[in-house]
């Protein structure tokens, strides 16, 4: 019985002839197969008794090193005296070989040395199907030119992406993935991203030929002398295609049974921030079975616009495998250290030294956490310690706002400033106050907005002296208020609580979990409303999402303090700075880099969502729509140029337009009398059109079912 497949390998490459080049091919390969799990047979040559056919039964896969040269005998033959005989004899054996295997639907793996090569599997071997004149060639083709004639003038790879090598072969698809540095590519659907990476350019062709997965990479120099993670990766993937495994396509949908899962969801699962009593009766949540770029589908096949980012989260949108395939490496090469054992990770430390650059000025430290409850827990207790080092323990009261959200752990809940989360649980704990809000269209309405941005900054004043600046140790405000219902402070409100910070020597922090990453236009929002906090915590736009992982960046004078002492800070977490997290959060902020998404925030986005907001504010049942960056919030009021609200029980008639939002496919969240949005920063000006047009229709729908008073609600 046949225990291990079989894989039959040809050195194709003519500089690879000699015996001396041949014995470094079969020392690599010899490392590299174990990983394949398989047996080799290396093909010296066809002898002549035995078809192509006799032994490609004989074989599960095939894989060809190096380059054929039977295409381009100019590039690689007599023209290149001195590396070795130019042998037309292997190559057609190598050709016949391919044919006979995909013929049988078996895998076709090539590894090759250059950019044109990647016709070595495409291209080269199957030159009989491409040597007739083809209809399929892009325009550029001279008449009645073949593929392979072409292939003299344009290079493999763009045959590949333009779709016409696919055409031509009856190829269900190919695709080219080029993947720079640490990148992973997705080889062949029916494959998945298994993974290609490295330090330096990868390219792979990948997709299937009448059935057959058919794998081109290209040799990367640092393949010849070892089995590098890259390699590796490349040869796991090859063993379980020749064990006959095919791998899903990363992006297949899987089948779900929803309403078991529903009838599961009540039973076993309790969701945050419910009433489980409600969930009985609506007969559990919608269950939310994929994504991707700003839309997410249900499992009742709605395809839902998401205005909310997840929960304020998914800047670069969903379904990136990019992000998937940095997990993956991760993974592999180092799936978890703790920093507690005077340890670090590589990404860890590359993240810590991204944050720093990316926040500038004196935030050079960043302590990681998982989430951004964790970070702001952080916060307090660095906060007070901070204050013991510097010889004033008196200093530990920590000031919050009313309506602030600072997270749901027992610090997180008390520094927030719900009320409804407080009465649970008994909190606040001791040595936490709160100062108003800098809410302009319930606490200022009608008041001259400088003056109110001085009255609510001026209550940050009022309770210091009120306590004594000697017992406050720090005030933690975010820049916009989110979970709070996108509360924008007007002009003038942070550089006069920065004022107020620095005169009672108070700590300024702001907690930027939300307005992290871009979400106004700007890297940080502390950048956009121009202060220098001392400490900030920021977590979802961080990693998109994808990973939870959470960050407290720290000034330098703090980190001073903290090494005067020769004592541990005895805070951490086992996940803090988990690798796997870091490493996809670093790629994600190369993702925001990349795509220019903070500055097309800024600059395009963000100004075609206030245009959006200013038409929904023209609607009677809206007495104001805000926006600042990708955050906006839409006020719902029972009179129009008022904010007189609704009678009835608090919080209904957002509730009842998010609702017929959500039935018309986009995603809002309610909070109190007014409906809040935050997209994706990859949201597209057609979706922030579609966005209006949904929230107009929604209006129209309420507004018809809503009973108009002109009741003030105080
Ligand atoms: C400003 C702010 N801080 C902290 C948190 C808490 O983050 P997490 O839910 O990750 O603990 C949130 C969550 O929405 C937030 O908006």
């Amino acid at each position: 019985m046949k225990t291990r497949p079989v894989l039959g390998v040809i050195a194709c490459e003519r500089t690879l002839n000699g015996e001396a080049a041949q014995s470094v091919m079969l020392r690599y390969l010899k490392a590299s197969l174990s990983f394949a799990d398989c047996s080799a047979l290396i093909i010296p040559s066809l002898p002549d008794l035995v078809s192509a056919e006799d032994i490609a039964q004989r074989l599960d896969g095939l894989l060809l090193t190096g380059s054929p040269s039977n295409l381009q005998p100019a590039r690689y033959g007599e023209d290149q005296a001195g590396e070795g005989p130019f042998d037309p004899g292997r190559d057609e054996m190598a050709a016949r070989l391919v044919r006979a295997m995909i013929a049988r639907r078996r895998p076709v793996f090539g590894i090759c040395r250059g950019l044109q090569e990647l016709n070595v599997i495409l291209g080269g071997t199957l030159r009989r199907d491409l040597s007739a004149p083809n209809a399929a060639l892009p325009h550029h083709a001279p008449d009645g030119a073949s593929l392979e004639e072409m292939f003299d003038h344009t290079h493999a790879v763009d045959l590949v992406e333009d779709g016409v090598l696919a055409r031509a072969l009856g190829a269900d698809s190919l695709q080219v993935n080029s993947i720079h540095y640490q990148g992973i590519g997705r080889l062949a659907p029916g494959l998945r991203a298994e993974a290609l990476s490295g330090d330096g350019l990868v390219e792979a062709v990948s997709g299937e030929i009448h059935g057959a997965p058919v794998v081109a990479v290209q040799w990367h120099p640092e393949w010849n002398t070892e089995a590098t993670p890259h390699a590796q990766a490349f040869f796991r993937m090859l063993g379980r295609s020749l064990r006959g495994e095919r791998l899903e396509p990363s992006n297949a949908k899987r089948a779900h049974d929803i309403a078991q899962l529903r009838r599961q969801d009540l039973a076993h699962h309790l969701p945050c921030f419910q009433d489980y009593k409600l969930m009985e009766a609506l007969g559990g949540a919608r269950i939310i079975t994929h994504a991707k770029d700003s839309t997410i589908h249900d499992g009742d096949g709605n395809a839902i616009l998401d205005g909310m980012a997840g929960l304020w989260c998914v800047q670069v949108g969903y379904g990136r495998e990019e992000l998937a395939e940095v997990a993956y490496r991760q993974i592999v090469e180092l799936s978890y250290y703790n920093n507690f054992f005077r340890t670090a990770t590589p990404p860890t430390v590359q993240l810590a030294a991204k944050i720093a650059s990316l926040l500038g000025g004196d935030l050079r430290h960043v302590f990681f956490s998982n989430s951004g409850s964790e970070a702001n827990d952080t916060v307090l207790r660095m906060a007070r310690y901070y204050w013991d080092l510097k010889g004033k323990p008196g200093k530990k009261t920590i000031i919050g706002r009313d309506n602030a959200y600072h997270g749901s752990t027992v610090a997180g809940a008390s520094l927030g400033g719900m009320k409804y989360m407080h009465v649970q649980g008994d909190l606040p704990i001791p040595g936490v106050a709160r100062v108003m809000q800098p809410y302009t269209f319930e606490e200022g309405y009608g008041e001259n907005v400088d003056v109110f941005a001085e009255r609510a900054a001026q209550a940050l004043e009022d309770k210091i002296l009120e306590l004594g600046a000697d017992t406050v140790a720090a005030f933690i405000g975010e820049p916009v208020q989110g979970a709070g219902g996108v509360i924008i402070p007007p002009k003038g409100y942070w550089p006069r609580i920065e004022a107020i910070c620095r005169k009672y020597d108070v700590l300024l922090v702001m907690d930027e979990v939300i307005t992290g990453y871009g979400r106004l236009g700007t890297w940080f929002g502390h950048h956009h409303f121009g202060v220098k906090p001392d400490m900030v915590s920021m977590a979802k736009g961080l990693s998109s999402g994808y990973q939870p992982i959470s960050a407290t960046a720290v000034s330098s004078h703090i980190v001073e303090t903290l090494k005067s002492v020769r004592e541990d800070f005895s805070h951490g977490y086992t996940y803090s700075g988990h690798p796997v997290a870091a490493a996809v959060a670093l790629r994600n902020i190369e993702i925001i880099e990349r795509e220019g998404l903070v500055e097309r925030t800024a600059n395009e986005t963000a100004p075609a969502f206030a245009r959006m907001l200013a038409k929904i504010g023209k609607h009677p049942l809206v007495g104001e729509a805000r926006s600042i960056g990708l955050m906006g919030a839409v006020e719902i009021v029972a009179e129009p140029g008022t904010n007189r609200r609704f009678e009835g029980p608090a919080g209904a008639a957002a509730t009842l337009v998010r609702d017929e939002c959500i039935a018309r496919g986009l995603m809002v969240r309610a909070v109190r009398e007014s409906i809040i949005m935050c997209p994706p920063l990859v949201i597209t000006l057609e979706e922030i059109s579609t966005m209006g047009q949904v929230i107009a229709a929604a209006l129209d729908a309420a507004a018809a079912r809503l009973t108009p008073t002109k009741e003030a609600v105080s």
